[in-house]
Parts: structure tokens; C-alpha cells; sequence
């Protein structure tokens, strides 16, 4: 029998899809998927199209819906900029907001976070980051749609719980965050052109340590944290493992996709990515894959920027594990995994 009905905000996307597939895994739940396009994968949630940026819009599709007990929010507005602050409080105040209002039988709201939260993209922070580190220097949309939920919950009967992971391993096409189908796009390319598959960032960061995080390890712990006890009002790190260096991994990508091994030689994939479109429609045409665009693997200036980052990005796992989510995932399984399941749905050969 339903007991509960989950309202996945973002579900078109990277977390939101790994969310969804999550909860679908249990037969308890009810669930409503939101974004403004419909999802691309199969699923059996109901689908509300709303433009999030439009309050009277989100007003009158969401503004209905009283029987909610639990929202999941993974939507993004724009791509990695962390001082988007007006744009990403807009989706958390016509989404969170209006059904926090709608539903009393509201039990807890998931918000997610990430590495940004502890200053990833400005350069060196303190590692391994905790949840009670201090925030740095605003702005940053985080601390903002995270202000507007604890405000929001003041006196009510629901609970938040706070999710932060760092970058996500996942099969998500269309979406700008998007470390796998960055790197598989970029090798294939260099592999269609006879080119070595050179790191295209500087030395330290081939070098420099980082964690990440399986999609569908992340989405068992949405599920997790959204229905523990431990974790009503609680910020919690996840990623899969102790993490590596792409030092470490380069030469599994390298042999996955049977590439000509390269160097390290810094350039920006921005740059030379602009005028591989059609080189792009080449594969797809060569290995009569699905029809997509490049730009449905991710956004270059976050390729430039997860590539590049020359310093360490370690969040501690510990609080997790320690409440009661111990399970791990090898960050390389967790690659291999995700090229896998682009294979078999025909986005890459
Ligand atoms: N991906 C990662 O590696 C990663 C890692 C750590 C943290 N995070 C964080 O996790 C959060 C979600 O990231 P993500 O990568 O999952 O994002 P994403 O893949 O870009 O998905 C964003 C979702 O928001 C929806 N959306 C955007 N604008 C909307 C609007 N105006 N109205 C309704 N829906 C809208 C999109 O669907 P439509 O376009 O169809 O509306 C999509 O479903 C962000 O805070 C991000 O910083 C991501």
C-alpha cells in the first residue's frame, strides 16, 4: 500500500533522476516528478511540468497538492556559478515554499547541497571539509536555500535534512553537470580524431585529490535520510569511497575506451570542444547511436573546471557512516558502472 508521496524537484536531472529511480526501487511511495521538460528515462512518477521561475505557475500546479510528505530538491538554475544566488532561491521559494505551505502532512524536505558549499570552487579550502565547517565569504546559493528552509521550518511539524555531495557519477544526458559524459565525449572525440587522450588540465590537478559521488549510491541515501530519524534537521557529506587522484584513473579511461594513451597538456576543452559538433554527428552516425547533441554531455566550462581544479576536494564521509549509512562505492566501479549504462542506452558506442 502508498503511505508516502514524495515530490522529486529537478527530476529531469542528475540527482533528480537517481532519486526517482531510488524511490521507485520501494513500493511504499507515491511519486510526483518536477521540472519544466519531461524526464527522458522511463518511469512510472507522475510528471508536473512547472517553470519554477514563475511563482503564479508554481502556485497554481503545486499550490493544490496536500497529501505531500516528502520533497527531494535537485534543481539547478544555470550551471556551476555559486553566486547565482537570486536565480537558484527563486526555485527553492516556488517549489519548498509553496508546498511546505500546501501540505500538512508534510514530514521532511531533502535539500541538496554540494562541495560548493565549502568553498570547492574558489580554490584551496579546509580538507577533509565537516558539516560543522564555517561557511566562507557569501555569495553562495547554498547558504541561502538552506536560510530559507531552517526559516521556513521554525515551528513546524516537518523536518529538513541537508545533502551534500561532490561531483556526481551519473547517466543523465541534457544536463550541464555532468563529470562522466564529459570525460566519455572528450575521449571519443580524441579517439574518432587519432589524437592522444592528454589530461587537459595542469599537472597538479592530474595530481590532486578528490572524492565522488555514485548516483545511485546517492540516491539509496536520499531515501535513507529522508525517512531517519537521526537525520531530521541534519547536514551530512556522501560521497563512495576515500577517493583518488585522476592521476589514478586516466589510464582505466584511457583503456575503456580503447584511446591512444596521452600526457598531461593543459587546454581548455571550452575552447576546443566549440567546433566539434559536427565531428560529434560523426560518431553518432558511425556508430548509429542515439541522436544527440554534444552540448547533452555537460557543460565544458565544468569539464575546464573538474579537470583543472588544482587543489584537494575531500569531504568527510564520517557523520554518514556513523548514523547509519555505511554503504561505499569504488569511484572507479562507479565510472565504469555509468559508461556502462551509456552503452546500453546507445549515447556513446
Ligand atoms: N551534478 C553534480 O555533479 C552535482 C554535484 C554536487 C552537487 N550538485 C548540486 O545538486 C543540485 C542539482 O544538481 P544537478 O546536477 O542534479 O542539476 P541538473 O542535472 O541540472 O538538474 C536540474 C533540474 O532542475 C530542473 N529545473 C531547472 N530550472 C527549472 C525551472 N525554472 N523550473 C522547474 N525545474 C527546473 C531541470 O529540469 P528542466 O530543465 O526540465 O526544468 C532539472 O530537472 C545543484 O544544487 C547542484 O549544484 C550537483
Amino acid at each position: 500500500m502508498v503511505e508516502k508521496t514524495a515530490v522529486v524537484v529537478g527530476a529531469r536531472g542528475m540527482i533528480g533522476r537517481y532519486t526517482v529511480n531510488s524511490l521507485e526501487q520501494q513500493n511504499d511511495w507515491n511519486i510526483i516528478a518536477v521540472s519544466r521538460k519531461k524526464p527522458e528515462y522511463a518511469t512510472r512518477a507522475e510528471h508536473i511540468s512547472v517553470d519554477l521561475e514563475d511563482p503564479v505557475d508554481a502556485e497554481r500546479k503545486l499550490g493544490g497538492l496536500s497529501h505531500v510528505t516528502h520533497v527531494f530538491y535537485s534543481a539547478l538554475n544555470g550551471s556551476i556559478a555559486a553566486e547565482n544566488v537570486a536565480g537558484n532561491l527563486e526555485l527553492v521559494r516556488n517549489s519548498i515554499g509553496v508546498l511546505a505551505k500546501a501540505s500538512n502532512k508534510l514530514e521532511r524536505v531533502v535539500l541538496g547541497q554540494g562541495g560548493k558549499y565549502y568553498g570547492c570552487h574558489l580554490g584551496p579550502h579546509r580538507t577533509p571539509s565537516l558539516e560543522t565547517d564555517p561557511r566562507h565569504l557569501p555569495p553562495n546559493f547554498y547558504y541561502a536555500q538552506q536560510d530559507f528552509v531552517v526559516e521556513a521550518q521554525r515551528g513546524q511539524n516537518w523536518t529538513y535534512a541537508l545533502v551534500r555531495p561532490e561531483a556526481v557519477v551519473g547517466n543523465v544526458s541534457g544536463i550541464p553537470l555532468n563529470v562522466a559524459g564529459q570525460i566519455a565525449a572528450y575521449a571519443l572525440i580524441c579517439k574518432h580524431l587519432e589524437v592522444p587522450f592528454h589530461y587537459p588540465g595542469p599537472d597538479a590537478a592530474f595530481k590532486a585529490y578528490n572524492k565522488f559521488t555514485d548516483a545511485h549510491l546517492l540516491g539509496r541515501f536520499l531515501h535513507w535520510v529522508a525517512t531517519a530519524p537521526v537525520a531530521a534537521n541534519q547536514a551530512y557529506n556522501v560521497t563512495g569511497d576515500s577517493g583518488l587522484r585522476f592521476s589514478n584513473i586516466w589510464p582505466s579511461f584511457t583503456r575503456y575506451f580503447g584511446v591512444r594513451p596521452g600526457e598531461v597538456m593543459p587546454f581548455s576543452l571550452v575552447s576546443h570542444m566549440a567546433d566539434k559538433e559536427d565531428v560529434w554527428q560523426d560518431i553518432v552516425r558511425k556508430y548509429d547511436l542515439r541522436k544527440t547533441k554534444l552540448s547533452d554531455f555537460g557543460d565544458w566550462v565544468f569539464g575546464d573546471w573538474i579537470l583543472g581544479r588544482t587543489w584537494d576536494t575531500i569531504l568527510e564521509d564520517t557523520k554518514r557512516i556513523k548514523a547509519g549509512f555505511t554503504e561505499v562505492m569504488d569511484s572507479e566501479e562507479s565510472f565504469i558502472s555509468t559508461f556502462n549504462e551509456m552503452r546500453a542506452e546507445r549515447l556513446i558506442p
